[in-house]
């Protein structure tokens, strides 16, 4: 059946039941890893939210502890939206957050909290002080729509965060600037740090990170500075399009604004993941001197199915996430300790080439919950097709027009994954090259992940989904790895250049039955340098 309790996730963050939104407030505290989310604790829909919360010591395996806040004053009566922590200088986290106080429409105000006991590394008890909230809507910002703090910066003894928000009656995205020496008193700057006509910003996100083409982390208050290269990144949820698209740029702290490098970056062509990947939060680790970045993938079966399984929502595995050295765009990849899970006897090829029409089996293991990584030669780029003119900029049209069935010159080559026995079922993950765009002579890299083929059941949403890759493959090189989990496909392209979490629900290709493949629809061999796979294990999943 469709309701398959195989196709709940094995190591992909998930409460025992429920429904899931937004991750809230990461953190590191006293040796323990901290995710808050929102949480219905009544069923698998969206409703009744409150903040739940799980811990860990090395991201990987979780501990469920109780909802940390819940509706409990006038301010967060009916809702207790997402927001971040902000570690104060003496070390102390606290907690900004949406609370929603009336029942009729959703008005939004700004709550604090702080932890009962410091001394608690688990962080179990949270206090809501009574002068809350402490940013309420008002000089003509739209109260429903008014939402999201972020971490707070520091500078010049004054805390900065972010709310999202739209102008009212327009359909500008907007986040506000608010001010505060204690976390109690905050006051809006005049003009917002940045605005763009996207509609409304939910969840934004806004953290430095080093231009120095290095990876590790900085702290969300690092600011630039003569001797340090910084970049600022200002990442935005959009309400209308279900998807998180950021910008790499400037921070004037002097001016409170940001300055997107460049100028057509709000038109939003880099995003995090061009798949299902929505409402992300970053932090910074001071254990590991990385910042991390969470997301959460909503299903894409019917909420019929949802209440069905019980369940619905899970967290993409956390990504570790810094700026590529182009300095254009940002690169993700898996946290490391993802990789504590995999088994001790991976399979792998080594230098196999897949002919034009050919596909090739990974035998051997068990893939419904498993780890690949492939590094691909093109032998040769001149059977690349020339790119459609009216597609060049539009990676999802044009995957959509050319799915992984459709034969090419350089690719369609890639994995079929969660893929039955006779391929009635499969979810293909893969590249596509086509010929340098006029004036360039970069050949163009799309990758994208198809799940038309995914599933028997008709009643699921499967759109294709594309990203371009800003990879030089004149040397016929490039590499994919995959996450799969048994209803969830996690692919990073190029090292983490281009990203795409796809949710798939197989009828077939569900346990044992899940295989998995090396394609090429294109008219040029393929060359697989190597290939390895891994089954992943199961870790401690909030008591599943
Ligand atoms: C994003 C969002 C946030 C809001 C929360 C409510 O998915 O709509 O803007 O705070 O979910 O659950």
């Amino acid at each position: 059946s469709i309701v398959d309790s195989q196709l709940r996730t094995g190591y992909h963050f998930q409460p025992l039941k429920n429904w899931i939104n937004d991750p809230n407030a990461p953190m590191y505290y006293k040796g323990w890893y901290h995710l808050f989310y929102q949480y219905n604790p009544k069923g698998a829909v969206w409703g009744n939210i409150v903040w739940a919360h799980s811990v860990s010591r090395d991201l990987i395996n979780w501990v469920s502890l109780k909802p940390a806040i819940e509706p409990s004053i006038k301010s967060d009566k009916y809702g207790c939206w997402s927001g971040s922590a902000t570690m104060t200088l003496d070390g102390t986290p606290a907690i900004m957050y949406t609370g929603v106080n009336r029942p009729d429409v959703n008005y939004q105000v700004q709550n604090v909290a702080f932890p009962k006991n410091k001394s608690d590394p688990l962080l179990q008890e949270w206090d809501k002080p009574g002068h809350n909230p402490v940013i309420v809507p008002e000089g003509g910002i739209n109260a429903t729509q008014f939402r999201d703090p972020t971490t707070a910066w520091h500078a010049d003894g004054h805390w900065r965060l972010l709310v999202g928000s739209v102008v009212t009656g327009g359909s500008r995205g907007v986040a506000y600037v608010y001010r505060s020496r204690d976390f109690r008193l905050w006051t809006r700057v005049r003009r917002p740090l940045h605005s763009a006509p996207t509609g409304m910003w939910e969840c934004p996100d806004f953290y430095p990170v080093t231009a120095d083409g290095r990876q590790h982390g900085l702290d969300t208050s690092v600011m630039a500075n003569d001797k340090r290269p910084v970049k600022h990144v200002l990442k935005n949820s959009l309400d209308l399009r279900r998807y998180d698209y950021y910008t790499v740029g400037t921070y004037d702290r002097e001016a409170e604004r940001f300055v997107p490098d460049d100028p057509a970056g709000d038109e939003h062509h880099l995003r995090y993941d061009y798949g299902n990947f929505y409402a992300s939060k970053t932090f910074y680790d001071p254990a590991k001197r990385r910042r991390i970045l969470w997301g959460w993938a909503n299903e894409s079966d019917t909420a019929v199915d949802d209440v069905a399984k019980g369940w619905a929502g899970i967290q993409a595995i956390p990504r570790k996430v810094w700026l590529d050295p182009s300095g254009k765009q940002l690169v993700q990849w898996p946290i490391e300790e993802v990789e504590s899970l995999r088994g001790k006897r991976p399979v792998s090829l080594k230098d196999r080439v897949v002919r034009p029409g050919e596909h090739v089996e990974v035998t051997g293991l068990q893939t419904a919950q498993a780890d690949v990584e492939v590094s691909f030669e093109v032998p040769s780029l001149e059977g690349a097709e020339a790119l459609d003119e009216a597609l060049a900029y539009d990676a999802q049209k044009l995957c959509s027009v050319r799915g992984a069935d459709v034969k090419g010159g350089v690719g369609p080559f890639g994995l079929w994954v969660l893929a039955s026995a006779k391929l009635e079922e499969r979810t293909a993950v893969f590249f596509r090259v086509f010929r340098a765009a006029r004036g360039s002579n970069k050949p163009v890299v799309l990758m994208c992940t198809d799940p038309t083929k995914s599933s028997r059941n008709p009643n699921l949403y499967q759109p294709t989904f594309a990203g371009f890759v800003d990879t030089d493959i004149t040397n016929g090189k490039i590499s994919l790895r995959s996450l799969i989990d048994r209803s969830v496909v996690e692919s990073f392209g190029a090292g983490g250049k281009t990203c795409i979490l796809s949710r798939v629900y197989p009828s077939l290709a569900i346990g044992k039955n899940a295989h998995l493949y090396v394609f090429n629809n294109g008219k040029a061999d393929i060359k697989v340098t190597q290939l390895t796979a891994w089954e992943m294990k199961k870790p401690l999943m909030n008591g599943a």
